[in-house]
């Protein structure tokens, strides 16, 4: 960078535009430092949501995240639920600042577990809301084929292991992981089929984490909507090399989220 200024000097050719942009450039460079530059200090490598960039996504007063799957309807993890009271959980809504005057908070009034879930697998659950929430929905992924490129996730879990929840939504993107190679982390703690994986694989440092359990894997479709094609389940640690995170895979049960839906 300190040569710049010479090497500008010495192009006397340079024309007016390309000045133009040469100075801009080094304006930005020399601008204000990003309040915090080091990015494990900012979320597992996220930052921070603009208010209304995700407007399915919900906290859950037991810790988790979720996603509006009908303006009543939350779906989240069956680990986050599981065993809670029915009618005990708070949803907010609306707001990437939980402190927010204009946050939305709505009690649940029933909880679904899927079918069959025993903490291996199967980590989706339903929970029904006293009164709508005014947001537009997330769309579950039906088909396989959107499990791969490169997924948004969002929450307000910890910003890295060991750390605190966040006031803030934040938001990261991570790159699909296949079975295999999550494998090759997990063993036969993965189960391929029911559970799809992200990660950054051997540099890590972008991740989900506590907290954001629940909350929405998603990406956009054909038509540039966003689909949902997991549900934050678990991981060893957050955003290590070699530990995907793990998601509920959304279009394995799509069929079972639709009909439980429909009975709740
Ligand atoms: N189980 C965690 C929760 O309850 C989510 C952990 C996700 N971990 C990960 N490395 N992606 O919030």
């Amino acid at each position: 960078m300190k040569t710049k200024p010479r090497r500008l000097q010495r192009a006397v050719t340079l024309g007016v535009i390309a000045l133009a942009t040469v100075s801009l450039q080094s304006v930005a460079a020399q601008a204000a430092p990003h309040p915090d530059p080091n990015p494990s200090n900012r979320i597992v490598g996220g930052t921070r949501a603009e208010q209304g960039e995700f407007p399915f996504i919900v906290r859950l007063s037991m810790g988790c995240g979720g996603a509006l799957y009908a303006k009543d309807i939350v779906l989240t993890a069956a680990h986050c639920v599981d065993g809670s009271d029915a009618t005990g959980i708070t949803v907010t809504g609306a707001v990437v600042d939980l402190e927010s005057p204009d946050a939305i908070k709505v009690k649940s009034t029933k909880i679904l577990v899927a079918p069959g879930y025993d903490g291996k697998g199967k980590d989706w659950a339903l929970v029904k809301l006293e009164k709508p929430i005014d947001q537009p929905t997330l769309k579950i992924a039906k088909d396989p084929k959107y499990n791969e490129g490169e997924f948004d996730i969002a929450g307000w879990g910890a910003d890295k292991e060991g750390g605190q929840q966040q006031r803030y939504l934040l938001k990261a993107k991570v790159p699909f992981v296949d079975d295999a190679t999550c494998q090759k982390a997990y063993g036969d703690r993965l189960t391929p089929g029911e559970e799809i994986c992200t990660g950054k694989l051997h540099v890590g440092g972008v991740d989900t984490c506590q907290g954001d359990s629940g909350g929405p894997m998603f990406r956009r479709d054909e038509a540039g909507e966003y689909v949902q094609v997991g549900i934050v389940s678990w991981g060893d640690g957050c955003a290590r090399p070699e530990s995907p995170g793990i998601y509920t895979e959304v279009s394995t049960f799509a069929g079972d989220i639709e009909k439980a839906a429909s009975e709740l």
